[in-house]
C-alpha cells in the first residue's frame, strides 16, 4: 500500500470512528434537552454501545498499522496538515490502547461509586464519607499516570488528556505569578472606595425577553443561526455535532441577569469556535478539531469577559437593554450597570466566582491534586488542607466541607488534571485579545458600534480555521510572540478593576 493509500484508508477509518461519536453527541445533547426522564437507563445502553464501538473501532491494530507505515513516509514531514493529523493520531492512539482493559472497568466501576459517596457527602458536608473513595480515586489515576507512562511527575499524563502536551513545568511559574498578583488584587478590590451595586443585576429579568436578548447578542458575535441552535438545559454547555451542526444550552434565572445572559455568550464562542474548525474539509481528522480544553475556553472566556464585561460592548447594548428591561434597569446608569456586572468579591463556590477571584479557586485545586497525586497529600488531610490555603488566598474562613474541599464533582469523576484547563483559557484568552486589539483597526470603536465580526474573523484567521495543527503554547507563539503568560491576564484586571474600583 502506497502512503497516499495508507492515508486514505486512516481518514476512512476516522471519519466512520467521528460519525459514531457524533451520533453519541446528537443523543447526549438530547438527554440533556428534550427526552423524557424514563428513557435514562435505554440512553444509557445506546451511549453506552456507542463509545465502546467507537473505541475498538480506533484502537483496532490495524489504526496503529497504517500510522506505522505513514510515519515512515514523506506525508509524516513538515509543517502540513497531513503531518499534523498523523502525529495527533499516533498520540491519541497511543494514549487510547496504553490503559489495559481491567483498569478502565475498575476506573469506571469506582468512579460511579465514588460519585454517589461524594453525591451523599456533600449533601451530609461530611469529608469522612467521601475520603475512602477519594483514596481509591486517586490511586487509580496513579496506575492511569503509570500505564500513560510521564516525564517528570505523573500529574503530566493526566493532564496531557485535557491540554495535550502540556506540562507541570510549563504552567506551574505562570500559574504561582498569577496567584499573587490576584491576592494582591482581591486586596485592593477589598479596601476600595468604590464598591459596585451588585443588586442591580439581581432584580426580576422577564425570562422570554431575556431569550430574545441573549439570542440578539449571540447573533452580533457571528453564531450562524443556520448552523447551530440554542437551548435550554440545567448545567449548560456547548457541544459541536458535526458539519453544519453546532448546539449551543444556557438556563435562564428569572431573578438574575448574569446567568444566561453571560453563560450565553461564554457557549456562543466555544461555538463560534466550532463552527470555525474546518470539519467541510477534515472531519473525523485532527485538523477538524479543538486543540485543547484550554484553547477552546479561551474562546468562550474572551467573548464571555473582554467582550461582554467590557464597557464599549455595553455602549452599544446597555440602550437596548433598557428597553427590554425597563422596571429594572430604567433607571440606572451605564456605569453603575458596568459596576454591577464587574462586581468582584470572595465567595465559596467555584462556578459561582467572579472573574478575577474564579482563578484562585482554580490555583488551590491544582496545587491539591497535584499534591495528592505525587503522595505529598494525604486524602485524609484534604480538608485542613483546602481550608488553610483558602484562607490565605481569599481571606476568609471555610463554614462546611461541602462549601469547600466538597463542591465539585470532578475528583469523584476521576477528572484529575482537568483543572487548570480552565485557567488556561483565561491566560490564553488575555494573551489572544491583547493581540487582536493590536492587530485589529480601533477594536473598541467597533465594540461600540456593535460590531463583533472583525473579531471573529481575527479568531477564525488564526485559530480556529487551523485545528489541531499546532500544539496551544506553540499557536500562541505563532500568534502573539510569546508562550504561556500572565502578565497580559494581570494587566487587563488592574486596568479594569482599578477604573472601576477607584484604586
Ligand atoms: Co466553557
Amino acid at each position: 500500500m502506497s502512503a497516499q493509500e495508507s492515508y486514505n484508508e486512516l481518514t476512512r477509518i476516522c471519519r466512520e470512528v467521528a460519525l459514531i461519536y457524533s451520533s453519541y453527541a446528537v443523543l447526549s445533547w438530547d438527554q440533556h434537552t428534550y427526552m423524557p426522564p424514563a428513557g435514562i437507563s435505554f440512553r444509557a445502553e445506546q451511549l453506552g454501545m456507542l463509545s465502546s464501538t467507537g473505541h475498538k473501532k480506533f484502537t483496532d491494530p490495524k489504526v496503529g498499522d497504517l500510522l506505522s507505515n505513514l510515519e515512515q513516509s514523506d506525508l509524516a514531514k513538515g509543517d502540513t496538515p497531513e503531518s499534523a493529523n498523523i502525529r495527533e493520531l499516533r498520540h491519541a492512539y497511543d494514549k487510547q490502547t496504553k490503559l489495559p482493559t481491567e483498569l478502565v472497568e475498575e476506573i469506571t466501576k469506582t468512579t460511579s461509586m465514588a460519585h454517589e459517596a461524594w453525591a451523599k457527602a456533600r449533601k451530609e458536608s461530611d469529608f469522612s464519607q467521601f475520603e475512602p473513595w477519594l483514596a481509591k480515586v486517586i490511586n487509580l489515576m496513579q496506575q492511569k499516570a503509570d500505564a500513560y507512562g510521564f516525564e517528570g511527575e505523573r500529574y503530566n499524563a493526566l493532564l496531557d488528556d485535557y491540554e495535550t502536551g502540556a506540562t507541570v513545568t510549563d504552567v506551574e511559574n505562570v500559574f504561582a505569578s498569577l496567584r499573587d498578583e490576584l491576592v494582591t488584587l482581591l486586596q485592593k478590590i477589598k479596601d476600595a472606595p468604590k464598591q459596585p451595586d451588585k443588586s442591580i443585576v439581581e432584580r426580576p429579568y422577564d425570562v422570554k425577553l431575556q431569550e430574545i436578548f441573549g439570542k440578539s447578542v449571540a447573533l452580533a458575535m457571528g453564531f450562524d443561526f443556520d448552523s447551530g441552535r440554542l437551548d435550554i438545559t440545567t448545567h449548560p454547555f456547548c457541544t459541536g455535532i458535526g458539519i453544519g451542526d453546532t448546539r449551543i444550552l444556557t438556563r435562564y434565572n428569572p431573578n438574575r441577569l448574569n446567568d444566561a445572559l453571560f453563560g450565553t455568550m461564554h457557549e456562543a464562542g466555544h461555538g463560534l469556535y466550532e463552527m470555525g474548525l474546518p470539519k467541510d474539509k477534515y472531519f473525523g481528522l485532527p485538523m477538524s478539531q479543538s486543540i485543547s480544553l484550554g484553547i477552546h475556553e479561551s474562546q468562550s472566556r474572551m467573548w464571555e469577559n473582554q467582550v461582554g464585561r467590557s464597557k464599549p460592548f455595553w455602549e452599544y447594548f446597555f440602550p437596548q437593554a433598557q428597553r427590554l428591561f425597563r422596571d429594572s434597569l430604567g433607571s440606572v446608569t451605564l456605569d453603575e450597570f458596568y459596576g454591577a456586572i464587574n462586581d468582584v468579591r470572595p465567595s465559596y463556590i467555584r462556578v459561582e466566582a467572579d472573574e478575577a477571584t474564579y482563578n484562585l479557586h482554580i490555583l488551590l485545586r491544582f496545587e491539591m491534586e497535584r499534591a495528592l497525586l505525587n503522595g505529598d497529600l494525604k486524602p485524609a488531610d484534604v480538608p485542613g488542607e483546602w481550608n488553610s490555603r483558602f484562607k490565605k488566598y481569599f481571606g476568609i474562613e471555610v463554614d462546611k466541607d461541602s462549601n469547600g474541599c466538597l463542591q465539585d464533582v470532578h475528583w469523584s469523576a476521576g477528572l484529575v488534571g482537568y483543572f487548570p484547563t480552565y485557567t488556561l483559557g483565561n491566560l490564553y484568552s488575555a494573551q489572544f485579545f491583547n493581540q487582536a486589539d493590536k492587530e485589529l483597526d480601533d477594536l473598541e470603536g467597533q465594540f461600540r458600534r456593535g460590531e463583533y465580526l472583525g473579531l471573529r474573523e481575527w479568531l477564525r484567521e488564526k485559530i480556529h480555521q487551523h485545528g489541531q495543527r499546532y500544539r496551544a503554547n506553540d499557536l500562541c507563539k505563532r500568534i502573539t510572540g510569546s508562550g504561556l503568560d500572565h502578565k497580559p491576564l494581570v494587566t487587563y484586571m488592574n486596568k479594569k478593576y482599578g477604573d472601576i474600583y477607584g484604586f
